[in-house]
C-alpha cells in the first residue's frame, strides 16, 4: 500500500470512529488503538506534506496560529425566531398557521439549545467552512476553531448529500466542562462565565484553536438548506443529516395536534433537566419546506417557526443587605443577603450581584423583593425587583468607595465592570488569599498548613507575607490553639520541603494576576530566571505564545511595585527556587523516582528505546524481569505470555503507552 492509500484509509477510518466516539457515544475501538491509528496518521502526513488535508482527523487538535477573524456574507441570513413564554401564544402561532396552510400539517418540535450558533458549509462532503451568526447578514469565519469540535464531522459518512449545502445548529459547551472551566478561572483569579453559552460563544472567538480543542465544545444540527435537499420534510433531512455523520437531537419529534405539542412541551422541560447541555425552551417548526415557502417570512424571523421558552425557575425574596467580598487579586464582588428561599430543590440565602452596573441597572433598594433565577446559571442571580411591594422605600444601595476590609478607595479599570482594591500589599483578605494560593497544591504544596492556622498566624501578626514562612519560628507553631507537636512538625517539614518546587510552580504561586499554571510553565521555559524575567519588557514578553497584552501588563505591574520585589528576595534568600532546573529544560524530572519498570510488547507511539530513555529521564528504573518489586510493566500490544502471567500472578500492574505518557504529563 503507498503512504497515499495509508493515509487515505487511516483518514476514514478515524473519522468513522470519532462519529462512533462523539456522536452515537459508542466506540468500538479503545482510546489506545484509537490514538495509535492517530499517531501513524501524524507521522505519514508530516512525511508526506504534500497529502496535507484541512479536513484530516489530526486538524482536531488546532494550532496557534493568530490570525483576525475574516468577516463572511451568509449566503442565506440567519433569522431569529419569534419567541413566547405562553403556552397561548404558542396556540395563536398553531392556528394562525392552519388558517393560512388550509391543509393538514405537522410540526417539528425540537429542544431550544442555549449555545451559540453555527452555520456550516460543506462541499463534496467536506466542512469547507464556519460561520458564525455576527449580525444575521454576515458573521466571523471560524472555520479553524470549528474544526476542533469533535461532533462535527470533517468529512460526511454515507451518500445522498447535496454536492453543496449548508446546516446549521448550536455549539454548546456541556455543563460539566463549563464546570471545570471555571474553577480553573477562579484559581488563576479571572473573570468567570456566567453560563454556558457564554463559555461557548467566548471559546469560539479564541484566536488560539488549539485552546478551542481543549475546551470540549460539542453541537447539535437543527436546520439544513440548499438547493437540492433529500426531501420535502425538515425531520427526514435532519434525519438524513444524522446518517451523514452530523449530531442530531434523538428527542425530535412531530406533532399534529395542539395537545401532542404541549405534552412534549410538558415532557421536555422535565427532561431537559438531566441533559449534560443547556436548553432554554422548544422550537416548533412546519415541517413540509413546500408550506413553509407558503408561509414565508418576516422581517425578522420566520412565520413558520416560534421558540416557546421555558420559564426559568424564579422565587420571591426580601433583600437585607449587600455585602462585599474582596478576592486575592483584589477584585471587590457585592454579594446580596437575602431571606433564604427555596429555589429548585435548594436554599438559596446568597446571590451575587456581580458588579456596580447591574445593582444600579435593577435600582437596587435595601427591603426591596427581588426576584432570585437559577437559569442557565449555577450561582443564583437577581433579575428584578418587584415595585409593587416595595412599601416602605430602604436605602439605595450604593458601591462601596473604599475597600470594605482596608478602607482604601477602590479602582475601576477603564473598559472593565469590576472594582478593585489597589491596595495588594496591606489589605488583609487580599494578603490571606496569596498566602493561601502560596501553599496551595499546584503551587508550593504545603498542605499541612489549612486556611485557620494561616488565619491565627496572620491574626497575631507572625505572618504578613509568604516570605514570613520561611522565618516561621517553630515555637510560635507550638503557641497556637489546638496545635499538636506532629501537626506544628508537619508545617515545619512542608515549608522546608516546598524549597524543591521548581521555579516554574513557585511563579504560579507568587499569584501575578491572570498567570495561572500554564502561563507560568510559558514563563518559566522563556526566561528562565526570575531575573531575566522581572527585567522583561512588554514586546519580550508578548513575543511569547499565548501570552497577550493582558497578561504581560500583569507581570509588568506586579513586578513594578517594589514590595514584590522585596518579597522575590526575601524568598530568594530563603531558598526558594527561582532558576529553571536543567532537568526541566532537557525534559528530566523525578516523577519516576524510585520505580522500577518493566517494558514489554511492541509500541506503536515511542520506540521502545526512547521509552527507556523515558524512564531514566524521569528517575525511574529500566529493569528486565518482572519480580515483587517491579512497580508497574509498560506493556505495549503482544506482549510476552509469561511477563504476562507473571505479571498477573504478582498483581504487578500494566500501564499503557498512552498512560505513561500522561504520567510524564506528556
Ligand atoms: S431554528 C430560521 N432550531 O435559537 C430558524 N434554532 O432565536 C433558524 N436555536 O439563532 C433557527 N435551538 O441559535 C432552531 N432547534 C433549534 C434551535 C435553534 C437553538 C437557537 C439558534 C437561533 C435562535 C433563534
Amino acid at each position: 500500500m503507498t503512504p497515499e492509500e495509508r493515509i487515505s484509509e487511516l483518514r476514514e477510518q478515524l473519522h468513522q470512529h470519532n462519529y462512533n466516539y462523539y456522536v452515537l457515544n459508542n466506540p468500538t475501538i479503545s482510546d489506545f488503538e484509537f490514538d495509535s491509528l492517530l499517531r501513524e496518521l501524524q507521522q505519514l502526513e508530516e512525511a508526506n506534506p504534500h497529502l496535507y488535508d484541512a479536513n484530516s482527523p489530526t486538524q482536531r487538535v488546532g494550532s496557534d496560529i493568530t490570525k483576525e477573524f475574516r468577516q463572511v456574507a451568509h449566503k442565506y441570513p440567519m433569522l431569529s425566531l419569534g419567541n413566547t413564554y405562553s403556552k397561548s401564544e404558542v396556540a395563536e402561532f398553531y392556528e394562525r398557521v392552519r388558517r393560512a396552510l388550509n391543509e393538514d400539517f405537522e410540526i417539528c418540535c425540537e429542544l431550544k439549545f442555549d449555545g451559540t450558533s453555527i452555520s456550516l458549509t460543506y462541499v463534496d462532503g467536506k466542512l469547507v467552512q464556519a460561520v458564525t451568526r455576527g449580525d444575521g447578514e454576515k458573521g466571523d469565519d471560524v472555520t479553524a476553531n470549528v474544526r476542533t469540535i469533535r461532533t462535527i464531522p470533517l468529512v460526511l459518512k454515507g451518500s445522498g448529500y447535496p454536492q453543496e449545502f449548508e446546516i446549521r445548529g448550536e455549539v454548546l459547551m456541556p455543563w460539566n466542562v463549563f464546570e471545570r472551566l471555571n474553577t480553573e478561572r477562579a484559581s488563576q483569579g479571572e473573570t468567570l462565565f456566567a453560563n454556558p453559552r457564554n463559555a461557548a460563544s467566548g471559546t469560539l472567538k479564541l484566536q488560539d484553536s488549539s485552546v478551542v480543542a481543549q475546551r470540549c465544545l460539542d453541537a447539535y444540527l437543527y436546520y439544513l438548506l440548499g438547493e437540492e435537499l433529500p426531501a420535502d420534510g425538515h425531520y427526514d433531512n435532519l434525519q438524513a443529516a444524522a446518517s451523514w455523520g452530523f449530531k442530531v437531537a434523538d428527542t425530535m419529534c412531530r406533532c399534529k395536534t395542539l395537545e401532542e405539542i404541549f405534552e412534549y412541551i410538558d415532557r421536555m422541560d422535565t427532561l431537559r433537566k438531566t441533559l449534560p447541555v443547556a436548553t432554554d425552551g422548544i422550537v416548533l417548526k412546519v415541517d413540509s419546506l413546500r408550506q413553509q415557502r407558503h408561509l414565508g417570512y418576516t422581517a425578522k424571523s420566520p412565520r413558520w417557526a416560534i421558540a416557546y421558552k421555558f420559564q426559568a425557575e424564579r422565587a420571591v425574596t426580601r433583600l437585607n443587605e449587600v455585602t462585599y467580598q474582596v478576592g486575592r487579586t483584589g477584585v471587590v464582588t457585592p454579594v446580596a443577603n437575602l431571606d433564604p428561599v427555596q429555589l429548585s430543590g435548594t436554599i438559596v440565602k446568597r446571590a451575587s450581584l456581580h458588579n456596580a452596573d447591574i445593582i444600579e441597572k435593577l435600582d437596587l433598594h435595601i427591603g426591596d423583593f427581588v426576584y432570585v433565577e437559577k437559569g442557565g446559571e449555577i450561582i443564583p442571580k437577581i433579575t428584578g425587583v418587584d415595585l409593587d411591594s416595595r412599601l416602605l422605600v430602604g436605602d439605595k444601595v450604593q458601591f462601596v468607595k473604599n475597600c470594605p476590609e482596608c478602607g482604601t478607595p477602590l479602582i475601576r479599570v477603564e473598559g472593565e465592570a469590576a472594582h478593585y482594591c489597589p491596595n495588594t500589599t496591606n489589605c488583609p483578605p487580599q494578603l490571606k488569599g496569596k498566602i493561601e494560593h502560596f501553599v496551595s497544591r499546584e503551587a508550593m504544596n504545603i498542605d499541612s498548613l489549612g486556611p485557620e492556622t494561616i488565619e491565627m498566624l496572620f491574626a497575631l501578626g507572625l505572618l504578613k507575607d509568604v516570605a514570613d514562612l520561611y522565618t516561621i519560628d517553630p515555637s510560635d507553631l507550638m503557641f497556637l490553639p489546638r496545635m499538636g507537636v506532629k501537626s506544628a512538625e508537619n508545617i515545619v517539614s512542608g515549608i522546608a520541603s516546598s524549597l524543591a518546587v521548581p521555579f516554574e510552580r513557585v511563579l504560579f504561586a507568587l499569584g501575578i494576576r491572570f498567570v495561572g499554571v500554564t502561563v507560568a510553565k510559558r514563563l518559566a521555559r522563556a526566561f528562565h530566571n526570575i531575573d531575566a524575567l522581572m527585567s522583561a519588557t512588554m514586546e519580550q514578553l508578548t513575543e511569547i505564545d499565548e501570552i497577550g497584552e493582558r497578561i504581560a501588563t500583569a507581570v509588568l505591574q506586579f513586578f513594578a511595585i517594589e514590595s514584590n520585589r522585596n518579597l522575590v528576595e526575601r524568598l530568594r534568600t530563603a531558598g526558594v527556587k527561582f532558576v529553571i532546573d536543567d532537568e526541566v529544560l532537557q525534559g528530566r524530572t523525578q516523577l519516576l523516582k524510585g520505580q522500577s519498570i518493566v517494558i514489554s510488547g511492541v509500541f506503536s507511539l515511542h520506540s521502545r528505546d526512547e521509552y527507556k530513555d523515558m524512564i531514566e529521564k524521569n528517575g525511574g528504573k529500566n529493569v528486565g524481569s518482572v519480580s515483587k518489586s517491579t512497580s508497574f510493566i509498560l506493556a505495549g500490544e503482544n506482549m510476552g505470555p509469561s511477563k504476562l502471567e507473571k505479571a498477573q500472578k504478582l498483581g504487578v500492574r500494566l500501564v499503557d503507552e498512552n498512560e505513561f505518557l500522561n504520567m510524564l504529563n506528556k
